[in-house]
């Protein structure tokens, strides 16, 4: 039976250590605070910009939101963007994504002053991660390499297949293991024979959206499983990428859905924000 790598936990304990940073940079004059923008009314990203909103309350840290309606023109958003970039009070700027169509999200994370760019998505901080310079990394990768380490997996040499290759978490996690030395191996939707693919992993790390996808019969005895999923079934339960039941028989370590990765995410989006406060 798998242990269960517990990232609410972890969550928790980071946040914890946010708040003390966050108190002594008040004792100093800085206020910390993120400007989050969203286009759209999105169901999805309006709960994750309440949960980031929530955990900035926790952490003592200031937080303005600015909704756009799904009309709302590019050069509308990156005026606004310009404008968060020149605020001195404003210390990071994260555009929830997705955005309506007719807006090119590359240019608008493009926009965003790399040195606000607390998501890590543009791509000058994209390109120091490549070249394994300081820089924000991007939350969820953080996160999952953040839990990696607090249960002392070792990654070095070893077989990490990612499955999906999103800007936002297959690609960014691709640069964070290879920095920790694993043999790295992408799966996505033209992959052919991934099965045998994931069946020879060490890690496997799922971010593909697709519920219980991964099985108890592709998993390689004592692997290491993260779950980045986060689906909902037609009866309203959440589930991951990951078929948790039968696969944390098999594996070594698992993280669960709920209570895993997501929790991650948000303790490294304070923990990127409290860094660019103090550099700034
Ligand atoms: N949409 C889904 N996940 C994320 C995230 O981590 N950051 C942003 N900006 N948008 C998202």
């Amino acid at each position: 039976m798998a242990e269960i790598i517990d990232g609410k936990m972890l969550a928790h304990k980071i946040r914890k250590d946010i708040k003390k940073e966050v108190e002594i940079l008040k004792n100093n004059g800085i206020n910390v605070k993120l400007a989050v923008i969203m286009v759209g009314n999105n169901p999805a990203s309006s709960v994750y910009v309440r949960n980031k909103s929530k955990a900035c309350e926790k952490a003592g840290i200031e937080f303005e939101e600015f909704l756009f309606d799904e009309n709302t023109t590019e050069d509308k958003l990156l005026e606004t963007i310009e404008k968060l970039n020149k605020d001195s009070s404003v210390h990071g700027i994260l555009l929830q994504s997705p955005v309506p169509g007719h807006i090119d999200i590359n240019k608008a994370f493009a926009t965003i002053s790399p040195d606000k760019d607390v998501d890590g998505f543009n791509p000058v901080n994209v390109g120091k991660l490549c070249i394994g310079v300081d820089t924000f990394i991007s939350c969820t990768p953080y996160g999952i390499i953040k839990m990696l380490e607090e249960y002392n997996i070792e990654t070095e040499g070893k077989e990490a297949v990612i499955l999906g290759r999103s800007n936002i978490v297959g690609k960014p996690m691709i640069q964070c293991m290879l920095n920790k030395n694993a043999t790295v191996t992408v799966c996505h939707s033209r992959t052919k024979n991934i099965e045998e693919i994931i069946k020879k992993a060490d890690i496997i790390i799922a971010a593909i959206g697709k519920p219980n996808f991964v099985k108890e019969n592709m998993v390689k005895q004592g692997a290491v499983v993260i779950d980045v999923g986060i689906n909902r079934l037609e009866d309203g339960t959440i589930c991951g990428d990951v078929d948790y039941e039968n696969v944390s028989k098999k594996a070594s370590f698992i993280t669960p859905v709920p209570g895993g990765v997501g929790p991650m995410t948000i303790a490294m989006l304070l923990n990127n924000l409290v860094k660019a406060a103090k550099k700034a």
